[in-house]
């Protein structure tokens, strides 16, 4: 593990910011300005299950939430600085908490007044977003990808928490990396960047070293985060990824499932 972090420190990303294996605990919604959606489709949350699933941004008061929402301040304070709009969320290898961490990322960017997200869930082989929200899905990205249905159609707004539009993804999508390099993927990309100047979109990525969607992607969005697995990746993984990712801008990386989190964090 030491060799993990000092491969993190030496390309000095590190966020400074760890979770550790840990059982959420209950809390209420916190309560946002009302925003209305006219065409996107509000699906309610069962907030148990979603706390049960480790989505625990949007809790009021808790260590888990707070630890979400630091990385939200700094992640804000880079994209502001920069001028950068997106973010790709992707890790080394499978399971390392790439979706956990986007969800809960785009949930504690939400609840910050200044911006609306829209989360997408770009694993088109392995889509797991709406899994988290738990939420009951007639058409994801694919569909929207391969047929004629409106981008309405597929949209989803996270009932409670209003500056967040989700992007699902469903089914297992072959050939994946050509459907994210192909035209009508461009065409969506360029509609959704544009469309409201406030808007950051989250995109929820499949794992940097098992497939090229990563790179394929690239001119997507303006940024990275790396999720790194404590116990399950090593270092020889780690700097490849940091490799891969060079021709973007890395805003950190996130060690996840650490028996470790840093001292600040001391609720741990
Ligand atoms: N901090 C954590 N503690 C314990 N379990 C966790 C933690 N973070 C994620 N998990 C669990 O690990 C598994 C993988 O999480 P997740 O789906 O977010 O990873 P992923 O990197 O997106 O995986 P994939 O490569 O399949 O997209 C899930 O079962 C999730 O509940
Ligand atoms: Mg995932």
């Amino acid at each position: 593990m030491d060799r993990i972090e000092k491969a993190m420190e030496k390309a000095q990303l590190n966020t400074g910011v760890g979770f550790k294996k840990t059982n959420p605990i209950n809390d209420e919604l916190h309560q946002v300005e009302k925003i209305t959606y006219t065409e996107t489709q509000t699906l309610k949350l069962n907030q148990k299950e979603l706390i049960q699933r480790r989505v625990v941004a949007q809790q009021k008061y808790s260590p888990e939430a707070s630890v979400f929402k630091m990385l939200r301040t700094k992640i804000l304070k880079q994209l502001r600085e920069n001028n950068w709009k997106s973010i790709a969320v992707t890790g080394a290898t499978q399971g390392a908490g790439k979706t956990m961490v986007a969800v809960n990322l785009a949930i504690a960017m939400a609840m910050e007044v200044n911006q609306t997200i829209l989360l997408v869930d770009m694993d088109l082989k392995y889509p797991k977003v709406h899994w988290y929200f738990d939420l009951q899905i007639k058409a994801g990205l694919r569909d929207y990808l391969l047929s004629d249905i409106p981008l309405t159609d597929v949209l989803i707004n996270p009932e409670g928490i209003e500056r967040l539009v989700v992007l699902p993804g469903r089914g297992e999508a072959v050939g994946s990396s050509e459907l994210i390099s192909g035209l009508k993927m461009k065409k969506l990309i360029t509609e959704i960047s544009n469309r409201y100047e406030s808007r950051i979109i989250i995109f929820d990525m499949p794992p940097v070293l098992a497939a090229d969607d990563v790179l394929a992607s690239m001119n997507y969005y303006d940024s990275a985060l790396l999720v790194v697995e404590e116990g399950g990746n090593n270092e020889l993984e780690v700097k490849k990824s940091l490799h891969m990712l060079s021709g973007t801008n890395l805003l950190g990386t996130v060690l996840n499932k650490s028996e470790n989190p840093p001292d600040h964090q001391s609720y741990y």
